[in-house]
């Protein structure tokens, strides 16, 4: 076995996994490694894997059988990220041609596991449950110049039954505002207009290191005052730890983007006692209603799950009504999958499949008639939007807005990485069309 010079990481899952991918790949980077499109040919092949639900597994799974079977074995191949956690060296077992495991924990370790790989030419796997803070953030290689992710804090403590992140990725630790700060002022310098700030649960932001005297919402005003920061995004935030100052820092702050990603995961209150979401249906409509009357333009995103054992179709009809009345903006749905070590496995997952697939897409239905309304109401309004790359069609400027709606317009290469006010016209499935509008005293932004 020789040292690699060269490498490919295949990401799976979710944007804090997308940002440990970046973090290994300045790793490596840093260790003399080159990366390289064909995933075959690489001296190193890791797969950075998720768990949320059996299909992300099983694509993963597929793909490592395959390597070992027909497809030629060159180089050091690995598995990081939530799998790892959940399956931890009895990935040995089934893949023999795997040389290393690494969890959630270790991407510190990434180093030193492959000199051990190396030196030893035996399989080798680290993955503590706990995490460290001694993780060099700084080292990230991002490919997007224009957006980053910033880690604020790992792990999870909330345990909801379904959930298998609590497990994979630890409790709950936050890393230091000085830290996070240094991160994106660094980035700011580099001309990056957009920082998403990721946590499982945000909001228990600074809760585990009282001494630091930063909340959630302590952290959002210092980084607003950051000289140059245009836009600050934040997801996933738990409902139950929402609070009013938070909320506020949403309205008074200018870098905040008004899309706050809301999940309620279930409309009936019964349900979401079996899902340990700690809030009844009348309390997630409660902190709605105040989160719209301090921001009254604030758009909402969700994230639900259908089909969780024993739900009847008066329950679900609860999500679909609550859904109708909340009018999201942005919806993933999901169809329950049931996961190993979850106190969810003790329940028999009793909705068959068909129910679930009828229920998700009644859903998918009622949210794309909520969007098209609401893509009707945005027509001739003008929104900021972040552009960030020519459309598929090579001819529209293509970018986002504040709110995380799709726009293209017409404009040249130097627009790209800049932030434009354009005037929607019309819309093409569900983009925005509009074009190029000269900035206005008294904008309504949105
Ligand atoms: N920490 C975030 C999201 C974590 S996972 C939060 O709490 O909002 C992203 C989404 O995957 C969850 O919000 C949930 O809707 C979905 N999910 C998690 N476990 C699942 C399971 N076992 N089956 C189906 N969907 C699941
Ligand atoms: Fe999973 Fe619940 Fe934690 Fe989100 S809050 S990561 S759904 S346990
Ligand atoms: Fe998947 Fe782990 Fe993210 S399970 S969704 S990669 S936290």
């Amino acid at each position: 076995m020789q040292d690699p010079k060269t490498y490919f990481i295949r990401t799976y899952g979710c944007q804090m996994n997308e940002l440990d991918t970046e973090i290994m790949a300045g790793q490596l980077q840093k260790r003399g490694l080159t990366p390289i499109e064909d995933e075959e040919s690489a001296d190193l092949l890791i797969f950075n894997t998720c768990s949320i639900r059996d299909l992300a597994e099983r694509k993963v799974m597929g793909k490592l059988g395959r390597m070992g079977r027909g497809q030629k074995k060159n180089g050091i191949i690995g598995v990081t990220g939530c799998m790892a956690m959940a399956k931890k060296n009895s990935l040995f077992r089934k893949f023999p041609h795997l040389d290393f495991v690494v969890g959630t924990n270790n991407i510190t370790d990434l180093g030193t596991v492959l000199d051990e790989v190396l030196y030893t030419k035996k399989q080798v796997y680290k993955t503590e449950d706990r995490f460290e803070e001694n993780l060099d953030y700084l080292v990230a290689k991002r490919d997007n110049k224009i957006k980053a992710y910033v880690s604020i804090i790992r792990g999870c403590d909330k345990f909801c039954t379904y959930c298998v992140v609590p497990y994979t990725r630890g409790q709950e630790v936050s890393r230091p505002p000085e830290s996070i700060i240094e991160e994106c002022k660094k980035l700011v310098d580099a001309g990056y207009k957009e920082i998403t700030l990721l946590g499982q649960n945000v909001n228990s932001y600074g809760k585990d290191k009282k001494e630091w005297n930063c909340l959630f919402h302590d952290l959002l005003y210092k980084l607003d005052k950051i000289p140059g920061m245009e836009r600050i995004r934040f997801m996933t935030s738990h409902p139950i730890d929402i609070t009013v100052e938070l909320m506020q820092a949403i309205r008074d702050l200018p870098s905040l983007c008004n899309l706050v990603h809301f999940p309620i995961q279930a409309g009936s209150s019964r349900i979401l006692k079996k899902m340990h979401r700690i809030y009844t249906k009348e309390q997630y409509l409660e902190k709605v209603d105040l989160l719209r009357s301090i921001v009254p333009n604030v758009s909402l995103g969700t994230d639900i799950i259908v089909g969780f054992p024993t739900e009847t179709e008066a329950e679900f009809q609860e999500t679909y009504d609550v859904m109708k009345q909340i009018r999201y903006s942005l919806a993933f749905i999901y169809a329950y999958s049931p996961r190993k070590g979850t106190p969810a496995m003790r329940w028999k997952d009793d909705i068959p499949e068909e129910v679930k697939q009828d229920r998700l897409q009644r859903l998918m239905e009622l949210q794309e008639e909520i969007s098209a309304e609401e893509r009707n109401t945005l027509l001739d309004h003008t929104l900021e939007v972040l552009v960030e790359r020519f459309n598929k069609d090579g001819r529209m400027l293509k970018g986002r807005t504040r709110c995380w709606k799709k726009v293209i317009f017409e404009g040249d290469e130097s627009m790209i990485g800049t932030l434009q006010q354009v005037k929607i016209h019309s819309f093409s499935h569900q983009t925005l069309v509009g074009e190029l509008a000269k900035p206005l005293q008294g904008l309504r932004v949105i």
